[in-house]
């Protein structure tokens, strides 16, 4: 059988392709002395094509945004970046300000995807209202959501506008495919691409028993068999890496085509849902 390659982009709802492989930078900006690393290691996934990166002005408060904001000093044109609201910000003004804030620290005049990190007690039409704003100033090029369940992601659709929601990202890899019983399906169904955020678990899922033979087959890591896996389900795939070795290999899991037999393996080590499980969060 032929070796079809990873798809190396995923359609947004607009036609718009991005990378389906992209970085996080969650415990990013936490600590000085790994600063210099960081910015390294998004620089190398930025030179070998993981040109979506993802960050949040939850993360080291707003450090995981000046280190994205080094890392991509001088070639903004090259990033599709993602930046999140936290929910106690996401009133209708209380989100415009905290985009400004996001901007200043990014350095940049605009960000390519801004997401409401999850549900808080702003109204989601408040949040949609200031996102639809942004994005006639042009602050913001896209919006979309994070940690929405079938329900919320039902209730915001029938707002105004609410259907020009450009993904939602949520928690999801071989240990956690609670959403395919019901998510997956629903945001296929209207072409929301799934944003997988933890997609090696944070590093749990680099001793599970589970990837071992499969890894082996391919020569591979486990780590580039639970990223080859997650791309393959058509996710945009956000792995964080500090490490330029982890950066290597993951750019590599790109390359990598598990087979239907390979598949079925991790089915039985990760059974898929039979039912509905409500939406993990971490
Ligand atoms: N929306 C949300 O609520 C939400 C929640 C969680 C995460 N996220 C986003 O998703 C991103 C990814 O999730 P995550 O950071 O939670 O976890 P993750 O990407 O599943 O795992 C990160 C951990 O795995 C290690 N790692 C990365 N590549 C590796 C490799 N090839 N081999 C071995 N270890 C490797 C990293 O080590 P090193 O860093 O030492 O290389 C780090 O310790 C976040 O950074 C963030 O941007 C979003």
């Amino acid at each position: 059988m032929t070796q079809k390659p990873q798809s190396l982009t995923v359609t947004l709802p607009t036609g718009e392709p991005v990378p389906a492989l992209g970085q996080g930078t969650w415990r990013m900006g936490e600590n000085p002395r790994q600063h210099a690393q960081e910015v390294a290691a998004l620089q190398l996934g930025l030179d070998l094509g993981m040109s979506l990166v993802d960050t949040a002005e939850m993360y080291g408060d707003g450090g995981a945004e000046e280190v994205v904001a080094e890392a991509i000093k001088g070639r903004r044109d090259e990033v599709f970046l993602v930046t999140k609201v936290l929910p106690e910000n996401a009133s209708r003004r209380g989100t415009m300000a905290a985009c400004e804030r996001s901007l200043k620290r990014l350095q940049t005049d605009h960000v390519d995807l801004y997401l409401l990190h999850w549900r808080g007690s702003h109204p989601l039409e408040e949040t949609l209202q200031a996102f639809q704003e942004l994005e006639r100033q042009g602050k913001i090029r896209h919006w979309g959501v994070s940690n929405l369940d079938v329900d919320d992601m039902e209730e915001l659709t029938q707002l105004a506008g609410g259907d020009a929601v450009a993904t939602n990202q949520v928690l999801y890899n071989l240990s956690r495919r609670g959403i395919e019983f019901d998510l997956v399906p629903w945001c296929r169904q209207r072409r929301i691409p799934i944003m997988a955020y933890s997609p090696i678990e944070q590093g749990r899922l680099l001793t599970h028993r589970g990837l071992r033979d499969v890894a082996k087959r391919h020569e591979a890591t486990p780590a580039q068999i639970a990223l080859a896996w997650a791309l393959q389900t058509g996710s945009i795939v956000i792995p964080r890496a500090r490490d330029e070795v982890h950066v290597r290999e993951n750019r590599a899991a790109l390359d990598i085509r598990l087979t239907a037999e390979d598949l079925a393996e991790l089915d039985r080590a990760f059974p898929p849902p039979r039912g509905k499980r409500s939406l993990e969060m971490l």
